[in-house]
């Protein structure tokens, strides 16, 4: 099993086609609720043949055509250089004029954004599209101004859930700037982590933000941010802050003199002022967005402005079955692809109105998003399995209670389980709303598998078949197709280009080509799209129908509440302690949030810290080095890991031991007495937590028992 140092990996997907016929047994259809069948965007099925493989690549100017061009483009798709596909070549746009600029006339005076703030007695904010024009258009020219910022520089944010990122990012679209926005949950090493990859000497931050009901210091972050940026050569030149409360300072952090500014008080010199869009080409960048691998360094996931554009407003028309009058509610963070593609430039693209909510889905109580959704009149709702959970456990009943109706529903981010499919489906949408399992990452800008809302009948647990013009496959280990139906698992890719595809990883080409194509690509001198598919890095299965299931990443990537977390990342973190000599992360499953990570950790010889002390600074380092999300459940102090005689941990091992699965075949460790002790120690230890009544599916089983056997 090699990870070479480019990451590419080349872990087998093993699972057996007993298994996936016992295990993953597919579910009846649903059949779409018809009501809401009439206003469709995707109201008849001749969109299906629109989009037939033979129609590729014309099928997609259908999306770039829900665009206004300052100029259009000469070629659909250019494919001469593969794998760097360009996309609408010579057309020329603004992202910010398209989201933004033109619903002036139709929409000036309607909703563009409604911000919920977490606590419920402070005021919902309406901001119309000719008041994000005009705060847009402020902070575009403060950024001009006042930092010197021109085309294709790059801007990073470390920004909570307020309306000052949307128009922050609208005003670096406005300018052509590259923005960067880092998920404010992230810690400030993470950030200036992120800077010093981009090469970026702007921060904009918020001195604190709500989270469960507690004012939470934020600025604090821009302070480690700063440092860590140094350390990897960038220094910070400016950074502006955002305030929570107007007037008011609400943080530990100083405020440096030549380097902080409050955007506030910079604003009142830009009042009114008007910046002309920058007409940018096509394949220019729109923005970076990182995510983690099976390497430890974060790859900045570069996104273009008219491929994008084009997709997120095509898949927001069509899957999201957006129209200017609805009132569409993305319950994510703008700090992931999601919120991206689905809280702001798709839907604004559209011409929506788009809701943003600051904090946690249980504050108060978790009636909260159903009390938004009525007093609001939201009729579209998206979220993620882990925040679907969440309610269903701690709130069953609530949403019964509150008068709202969903037309459409999406969830988005990890494999929903057919439970919690089912209590979506009647207990959230009351039966009336059609569901939209929405299989993507961020690497594909939008949708790649889902149904259509009211033209294909769902399945539970399953995302669909393939989004419109993706052309996806199966391939096994030795790159031959897995047919439909023949319950093998294998590695999912899209054959085709499609628009909405990142260009590249940013700064690294060839990780690029390493990460996605290479592993499937037969002659990497072809100038044939054909032989260039790109893999997602999810293993799935594909039934008779067409219909697919996701079986969860394949490489070292463990995806907590939606959100992945690299094992590498996770590891160095943990061994930044002086007293840790190796440490292994693993997934442990989670009622509610799917998986949490927990950690080994082998001391080096003579510690004399106790191991409670170790453990708690190996936690502390991980939430400093990533964030809170990344904390580990538990951090186990064991004698020695289980490794191969070649001295490879066997993360599979310690993964089985940790959610009381079965270790699998031990044979081949050099250390094999080592695998009692360590399961003594955290089983018991867990059973006393109260942490053992884990029951797995063997669809969890089987991924416990591969886990990490790409890692080395
Ligand atoms: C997983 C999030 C099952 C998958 C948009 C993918 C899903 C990773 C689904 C990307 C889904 C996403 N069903 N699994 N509907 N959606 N995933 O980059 O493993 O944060 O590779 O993008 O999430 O996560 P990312």
């Amino acid at each position: 099993m090699a990870d070479t140092a480019q990451g590419t990996t080349t872990e087998e997907v093993e699972y057996s086609e007993d298994q996936i016929a016992v295990h993953w047994r597919e579910e009846e259809y649903v059949e779409p609720p018809e009501q809401f069948q009439e206003q469709a965007n995707a109201g008849d099925k001749s969109i299906l043949e629109r989009f037939a493989p033979e129609n590729f690549p014309d099928c997609f100017v259908e999306y770039a055509e829900l665009l206004s061009w300052d100029k259009k483009w000469d070629e659909i798709v250019d494919t001469s250089n593969p794998p760097f596909f360009k996309w609408w070549v010579g057309g020329k746009l603004n992202a910010c004029v398209n989201c933004v600029d033109r619903h002036l006339e139709s929409r000036g005076d309607e909703n563009a954004i409604v911000w919920v703030p977490e606590l419920e007695e402070d005021e919902t904010e309406e901001i119309t599209y000719k008041e994000l024009h005009r705060r847009v258009n402020e902070f575009a020219a403060l950024l001009k101004d006042f930092c010197g910022v021109e085309a294709q520089d790059r801007v990073t944010f470390h920004m909570p859930m307020v309306p000052d990122l949307p128009v922050a990012m609208l005003a670096c679209a406005r300018l052509g700037v590259i923005h960067s926005q880092v998920f404010g949950g992230f810690s400030g090493g993470a950030c200036g982590q992120r800077m010093a990859d981009a090469k970026s000497t702007i921060l904009v931050t918020m001195d604190a933000y709500y989270r469960n009901g507690e004012l939470i210091d934020h600025k604090v972050k821009a302070d480690e941010a700063v440092e860590a940026a140094k350390k990897e050569g960038i220094e910070v030149e400016k950074i502006l802050v955002f305030r929570r409360k107007p007037g008011e300072y609400h943080s530990e952090s100083e405020m440096v003199d030549g380097r902080d500014y409050f955007v506030d008080e910079l604003l009142e010199d830009y009042e009114g002022k008007e910046v002309e869009p920058e007409s940018m080409a096509a394949e220019d960048t729109l923005f970076l967005m990182y995510t983690s691998g099976t390497t430890g360094r974060p790859k900045g996931a570069q996104h273009s402005i008219g491929g994008y554009l084009s997709y997120v407003t095509g898949t927001s028309k069509y899957y999201q079955d957006i129209h200017p009058e609805d009132t569409y509610w993305c319950f994510a963070d703008i700090g992931w692809i999601t919120g991206h593609s689905y809280i702001v430039y798709g839907p604004l693209a559209l011409g929506t109105t788009t809701v943003m909510y600051e904090g946690v889905p249980t504050y108060p109580d978790a009636g909260r998003p159903w009390r938004i959704a009525e007093k609001l009149g939201v009729d579209i709702f998206h979220t993620a399995p882990t925040t679907i959970r969440m309610l269903r456990k701690v709130g069953p009943e609530e949403p019964g209670k509150y008068d709202y109706h969903f037309k459409t529903m999406t969830t988005v981010g990890e494999p929903i389980e057919p439970d919690v499919w089912r209590w979506y489906w009647k207990v959230v949408g009351k039966g009336e709303a059609a569901i939209t399992d929405t299989w993507w990452m961020t690497e594909t800008g939008g949708f790649t598998g889902s149904t259509l809302p009211f033209l294909q009948p769902m399945k539970p647990g399953s995302c669909g078949p393939a989004a419109l013009g993706i052309q996806l496959v199966i391939f096994d280990e030795n790159g031959e197709e897995v047919s439909k139906g023949s319950g093998k698992a294998g590695y999912i890719c899209i054959r085709n280009p499609w628009p909405g595809r990142m260009l590249t990883v940013w700064g690294q080409d060839e990780r690029f080509i390493d990460t996605y194509y290479k592993r499937f690509n037969k002659d990497s001198n072809s100038k044939e799209w054909r032989d260039w598919p790109f893999m997602c890095g999810d293993g799935a299965v594909q039934a008779e129908d067409g219909y697919f299931r996701i079986l969860g990443r394949i490489d070292d990537v463990i995806n907590v509440a939606g959100h992945r977390l690299g094992t590498k990342e996770l590891e160095s973190a943990a061994i930044e302690v002086e007293e840790v000599a190796e440490a292994a992360a693993v997934p442990v499953v989670d009622e509610t949030r799917g998986k949490v990570v927990e950690m080994y950790i082998a001391l080096k010889p003579e510690v004399s810290e106790s191991d409670e002390d170790v453990a708690k600074k190996v936690a502390a380092q991980i939430e400093k080095d990533i964030g809170k999300i990344a904390r580990p459940k538990n951090v186990w102090v064991v004698p020695d890991m289980p490794k191969t005689r070649s001295g490879k941990i066997m993360r599979r091992v310690i993964a089985g031991i940790s959610n009381f699965a079965d270790v699998g075949d031990i044979s081949t460790l050099a250390n094999p007495d080592v695998v009692d002790k360590i399961r003594e120690q955290v089983q018991n230890a867990k059973k006393e937590r109260g942490e053992d009544l884990q029951e797995l599916s063997k669809k969890e089983q089987e991924e416990i028992a591969t886990f990490g056997e790409g890692s080395e």
